[in-house]
């Protein structure tokens, strides 16, 4: 059981839903997870963010960007600052998803300095990591998981390291279908638990939560999060429709 950390379950909306249809998504979510134990963040695109931040006041949903450039400001088209997002509310930013690393050459340390400008601008990052199909088959996803955790907290201290997440995310498990069984999740969130005992000591380590992530849904959330260094998901495809979101929120009904 968890008796640990507070269960996160965080939507990870990517490229999906207008402005208008995530309001209305939002509106409806907030009666169906109310009185929950779980921690709701809904990951929303830039556009969505000014409805769906109004949208959720006085419930207990919290709100994630999916991206964030790391400096302040300055001539850098297409991007949106860490300053921008904490003026509209946002509370979380996710960064280092696999998507964002294939697709848009996001690197380890990048990562590292976005985490940097999201606590600066006193929001917390959730750091997503994994290893591809070949990696696990070659035997090196702990060691490609424990690098990319340790640059992407370079400079970081303890006291942060406390509060941001950390999703693990198998990126042969997103979007496929495939989820990782609860004992390989386990075992990777458990060697992530470990190292930051390693660079913060036992007391921190105890406290940051780790997600796990990659076709997490209604009928496996409750065995995932059951893990004893699970503390909740990251999810993509289940998090767009309420019901099967509201059934991971409430994994424990
Ligand atoms: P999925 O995506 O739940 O659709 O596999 C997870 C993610 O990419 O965060």
């Amino acid at each position: 059981m968890s008796g640990k950390r507070v269960i996160m379950a965080a939507g990870n909306w990517k490229m999906n839903k207008t402005p208008r249809e995530a309001v209305e998504f939002v509106n409806h979510l907030r009666g169906l997870i109310k009185g929950s134990s779980s921690e709701v963040v809904v990951g929303v695109p830039f556009v969505c963010i000014p409805g769906v931040a109004e949208a959720v006041k006085g419930s207990d949903i919290k709100v994630a960007a999916q991206n964030a450039h790391w400096e302040a400001s300055g001539a850098y088209t297409g991007e949106v600052s860490c300053g921008m997002l904490k003026e509209l509310g946002v509370d979380y930013v996710i960064i280092g998803h696999s998507e964002r690393r294939e697709y848009f050459g996001e690197t380890n340390e990048m990562v590292n300095k976005k985490a940097r400008a999201i606590l600066d601008a006193g929001v917390l990052p959730i750091i997503c990591c994994g290893e591809t199909l070949t990696q696990r088959e070659q035997g090196v996803t702990k060691e490609h998981v424990r690098y990319q955790i340790k640059v992407a907290l370079l400079g970081i201290t303890a006291q942060e390291a406390s509060r941001l997440v950390i999703a693990y995310e198998p990126i042969w498990a997103i979007g496929t279908g495939k989820t990782a069984t609860v004992e390989q999740a386990q075992e990777v969130c458990g060697m992530i638990r470990e190292l930051l005992a390693e660079l913060y000591g036992k007391d921190v380590a105890e406290r940051t939560r780790i997600l796990y992530g990659g076709s997490v849904n209604a009928g496996n959330a409750k065995a995932l999060f059951d893990m004893p260094d699970i503390d909740g998901g990251l999810v993509g495809g289940a998090s767009l429709k309420p019901d099967a979101f509201e059934k991971i929120v409430r994994h424990d009904a």
